[in-house]
């Protein structure tokens, strides 16, 4: 593990966090574990979203960075690529093999930090890293992390990430005149922004034993530049005016296929993007 990691220190908190929610998350509606038994061509709403843009991943290698309960890799498996997920979360893993076996689906999860992954995998060489979601605001550096990314991959392999838009990041809680204020930092700093609530982003009732999370915005700029500066170039950006999740409790409603909105003047932001990039 790089030296920068073991010196943030906010490590256990976060996975202490994700350890709470993997359960919870497992029995929630919007993960339909449920759905992958039953139905042996089901797939994830996340993954249905990506397909037109994500294009034809048969018979080729990924990796899935962060992939928390396996409902994404598993869906990525079931498109006919041969997969790997990585979570530093044990009990997200614990989900995430149940629903494999569940449903019968060959899909490799390792336990390791995203920033040990290249010595986690063996110095493995994928086809394509996928990721999002709710990934990148859990890392520090934006830099150390495209360096993974790079490591991952054979050359000409593709990095396929759809994230929340840093824009939507850098906002302030949902407030009752549906005014957006930016309120947290858009660009990455050292020190991480701290929340806490009481229960996870899912339709749960249930209190978590763990809510504190320490997070990190990475401006576009951030990113598109430590993509350009490690040998990628980047082929595809879309910013989409939905997000899988509903970050604005009270100023978001869902519009179908799992996808969130504003509900006042959604033209006005970001929800989230989609960013393709080839190494060379
Ligand atoms: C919101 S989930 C990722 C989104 C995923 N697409 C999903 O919703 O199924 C965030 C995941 O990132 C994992 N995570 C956060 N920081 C990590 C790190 N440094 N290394 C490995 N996993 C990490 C957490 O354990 C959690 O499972």
């Amino acid at each position: 593990m790089a030296d920068f990691r073991s010196m943030t220190g906010f490590d256990e908190v976060n996975i202490a966090t994700w350890d709470a929610r993997a359960a919870v998350h497992a029995a929630s509606p919007q993960y339909a574990v449920d759905r992958f038994g039953g139905d042996p061509s089901y797939i994830s709403d996340v993954v249905a979203f990506d397909r037109p843009l994500l294009g034809d991943v048969s018979g080729q290698s990924g990796v899935h960075l962060q992939c928390h309960i396996g409902t994404d890799t598993i869906s990525l498996s079931r498109l006919g690529a041969e997969m790997t997920g990585l979570d530093y979360s044990v009990a997200s893993l614990e989900q995430a093999r149940e629903l494999s076996t569940a449903a019968r689906a060959e899909v490799t999860f390792v336990h390791a930090d995203v920033y040990g992954a290249v010595e986690a995998l063996g110095g493995a060489r994928f086809d394509f890293v996928y990721t999002g979601i709710g990934a990148l605001c859990w890392l520090p550096r934006i830099d150390q992390w495209v360096r993974v990314v790079r490591r991952l991959l054979r050359p000409g392999g593709r990095l396929f990430l759809r994230e929340g838009h840093p824009m939507l990041w850098a906002l302030a809680p949902a407030r009752p005149d549906g005014l957006l204020v930016v309120d947290a930092p858009y660009f990455e700093m050292e020190q991480p922004t701290h929340w806490e609530g009481s229960v996870s982003y899912v339709d749960s009732e249930v209190a978590l034993a763990h809510t504190d999370t320490h997070t990190w915005n990475h401006g576009l700029g951030e990113i598109f530049s430590a993509l350009l500066a490690n040998g990628f170039t980047i082929t595809r950006f879309v910013e989409h005016g939905s997000i899988p999740w509903d970050d604005k409790p009270g100023q978001m409603m869902p519009i179908g296929g799992g996808e969130w909105r504003l509900i006042d003047r959604p033209e006005r932001l970001p929800h989230s993007y989609t960013l393709e990039a080839l190494l060379r």
